[in-house]
């Protein structure tokens, strides 16, 4: 998110828990937090101002934090959890997996039966191998692809979230004022501490304007191994590819001999059970998953066409102490065979349906221009009347009107993502005590924007 809308952002929010004294455990415990953990979190982004909010449980669709305050978490793992907390589908898999007794550094029938069930359900791949976190797939990917192309550089749509590689953690929620054109995004680090080769190198296309993202890449063609498009932009809420946006990338990178790969992290099984790739019937040469691959637990996967995965098994490489964890393939199993029929999918798809209705007749009651955002459980509430087709629409919403709807969000017992450029979800686990209680706590909460004026 640009930054001084981040920080107007965060005054708002921060004036809002200041006055509340609901917070009080937790305002203590962050106090006690700072003295060992910068930050007082172990992720930048779950720091929040004042301070974050620490939880103690999770069930289904409700998360208690330590004052005793009953959330519906629409944050869930930054989307990971996608059966919400505490699933029996999860939990009895890795029970199961523990009295086995193995975890990691061994290979096991359970290594092998999980990457057949995984390509059943995305038949647009041959092969897949099993890491951890979406980074490190993000990472081997590209590896892969410069191995087969002997092409050094990477591009990424502007603004999209492919994880902490310095390679890709470029032009992340970018501040507009420093973003360069549109047809021609700059480059810029998305934190300090990157290496400035690295992130200079990184070619920076826009999103759903075809024609520009192509001349890029024909244009930038001789250094470039790979492209990491995520199929529908939900690190930054929810914004779809327009018709041919996919199929012209995909067109220009067989032209042009690299390599297109697609990042499912947050659409995999989720938006359609094989992911962006089934959903708008693109196939991409590699493609990453995660998060819902094992239920919310730490696996992510690399597949794609059996001549790229073979230079895993040559100079790329494929390592890592804890890939393939019994524990998380044991859940991937599990979270797979509850997934595969989609029929969870489709109840995802309802729930969001249903907030769109319940939100869209909301904003027009009250009179608050805003758009609602969503598809395969994640969503997002842009605050504008602007079409939202890519970053630099989204990031022109305004910060303040959801700052303010967040708060009142909070106040009804419904905690979503601390950014107006970031995104919220729902679980199998949002049952319709859970979508109501978002639905009532919507209206009200923009009767409340609409009451603060412009
Ligand atoms: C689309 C996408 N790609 C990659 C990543 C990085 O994954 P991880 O946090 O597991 O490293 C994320 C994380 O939020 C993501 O949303």
């Amino acid at each position: 998110m640009p930054t001084g809308r981040r920080e107007l952002c965060e005054r708002v929010w921060e004036a809002h828990v200041t006055l509340e004294s609901r917070y009080a455990r937790s305002e203590e415990l962050y106090r006690r937090a700072m003295q060992s953990i910068p930050q007082g979190t172990h992720s930048s982004s779950r720091k929040d101002t004042p301070h974050p909010i620490y939880f103690r449980r999770g069930e289904g669709a409700w998360i208690w934090d330590l004052d005793g305050n009953r959330l519906v978490d629409c944050v869930l793992g930054n989307g990971a959890l996608v059966f919400g907390h505490a699933s029996p589908i999860v939990r009895e898999a890795v029970e199961e997996a523990m009295e086995a007794g193995l975890e990691s550094g061994l290979e096991t029938e359970l290594s092998v039966e999980v990457s057949e069930l995984f390509l059943c359900l995305v038949p647009t791949a041959d092969q897949v191998r099993f890491a951890t976190t979406g980074t490190e797939a993000v990472m081997h990917a590209i590896h892969m692809a410069r191995a087969a192309t002997g092409r050094s550089d990477v591009a990424k749509i502007e603004a999209a979230y492919h994880g902490w590689y310095d390679l890709v953690f470029v032009s992340t929620w970018p501040d507009l004022a420093k973003a360069g054109a549109p047809e021609r995004p700059a480059s810029l680090p998305g934190a300090g501490g990157l290496n400035p080769a690295a992130v200079g190198s990184t070619l920076v296309i826009p999103f759903n304007d075809a024609a520009a993202a192509v001349r890029l890449l024909e244009a930038n063609a001789g250094r470039l191994a790979a492209v990491l498009v995520e199929p529908v932009l939900i690190d930054v809420g929810y914004i779809p590819p327009e018709p041919g946006y996919l199929e012209a990338l995909r067109e220009a990178t067989d032209r042009l001999g690299i390599v297109l790969v697609f990042d499912e992290l947050l659409t995999g099984f989720r938006i359609a059970v094989g992911g962006g790739q089934e959903r708008y019937g693109v196939r991409p040469d590699l493609s990453i998953w995660g998060k819902a691959l094992a239920g919310g637990q730490i696996l992510s996967a690399v597949a794609g066409r059996r001549d790229l995965m073979a230079q895993s098994a040559g100079p790329a490489g494929f390592v890592g102490t804890f890939n393939g964890h019994q524990w998380s393939l044991s859940a991937a199993r599990a979270s797979l065979t509850a997934l595969g029929d989609g029929s969870l999918v489709r109840q995802l798809e309802d729930g969001i349906c249903y907030l769109a209705t319940r939100f869209d007749d909301a904003a027009r009651r009250v009179g608050v221009e805003a758009r609602f955002h969503g598809g395969g459980g994640h969503f997002q509430c842009y605050f504008t009347a602007e079409p939202v087709r890519d970053y630099r629409s989204a990031a022109r919403a305004d910060a303040r009107r959801y700052a303010c709807f967040r708060a009142a969000m909070l106040d009804r017992g419904v905690l979503l993502a601390p950014g107006y450029t970031g995104h919220s979800a729902i679980s199998t686990a949002h049952g319709p005590d859970a979508l109501e209680v978002i639905a009532d706590a919507m209206s009200a909460a923009l009767g409340e924007v609409a009451a603060q004026g412009n």
